[in-house]
């Protein structure tokens, strides 16, 4: 594990630290589109699964991690002093599972986001991940899907909205090819999503 530095980098005002726990398709997007960004930069990976792939992807881009463990994040710290240390200013959470506990949320408020590969408030809530979203979606026989960018409360996949991005469940889908569509969707939109949102914070 890579220690996030002690003494962060402040001449980016807005600090993101991604939490993924999955392959990182939307870690790794999210991280190369600030590359270079003047005010913003990915300077965390925090992962709760020694086996992701994002930790790869992470690495080879020069992202420090910080791999953490279920007792401490759910019912400790919440990791808040390392949070800290890195000088961590907003919170994306990109293919992460567990439920963020209300110290965090309490120390971020209104800064921490979720992508949701469906359109909320239908396809949320606990278990519902992955090919489980892809598959109720698909047994329900509705005509669209989508994303759902949101806002992080202390309910699984609740907070208000933020973007919702739509496309068509074709005949013949399978949760496989529902959920590539839907991956499209996250990769096109969730980072533009989260400058757009940052720069007009820094408006305000
Ligand atoms: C995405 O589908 C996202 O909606 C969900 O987890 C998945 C992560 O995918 N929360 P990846 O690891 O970024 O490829």
């Amino acid at each position: 594990m890579t220690p996030p530095s002690s003494s962060p980098d402040t001449s980016y005002p807005e600090r993101i630290a991604v939490f993924a726990s999955g392959s990182g398709s939307n870690a790794e997007r999210i991280i190369r589109h600030f590359e270079g960004h003047p005010t913003v930069r990915v300077v965390l990976l925090v992962c709760n699964k020694p086996q992701a792939g994002v930790r790869a992807r992470a690495a080879a881009l020069g992202v420090p991690e910080l791999l953490i463990e279920r007792g401490r994040f759910l019912s400790g710290d919440a990791y808040l002093p390392e949070l800290k240390a890195a000088g961590v200013t907003f919170i994306v959470l990109a293919g992460f599972l567990w439920k963020v506990p209300v110290a965090l949320i309490e120390a971020f408020p209104r800064r921490i986001v979720n992508i949701h590969p469906a359109l909320l408030p239908a396809f949320g809530g606990k278990g519902m991940w992955g090919a489980h979203v892809h598959r109720a979606v698909l047994e329900a026989g509705v005509p669209e899907s989508g994303i759902s960018i949101h806002y992080v409360d202390e309910h699984y996949d609740h907070g208000d909205n933020i973007f919702q991005a739509r496309c068509a469940v074709l005949p013949g889908d399978t949760p496989d090819t529902l959920a590539a569509r839907v991956h499209e969707l996250e990769h096109r939109h969730f980072a533009p999503v989260i400058e757009e949102l940052l720069e007009r914070g820094r408006e305000a």
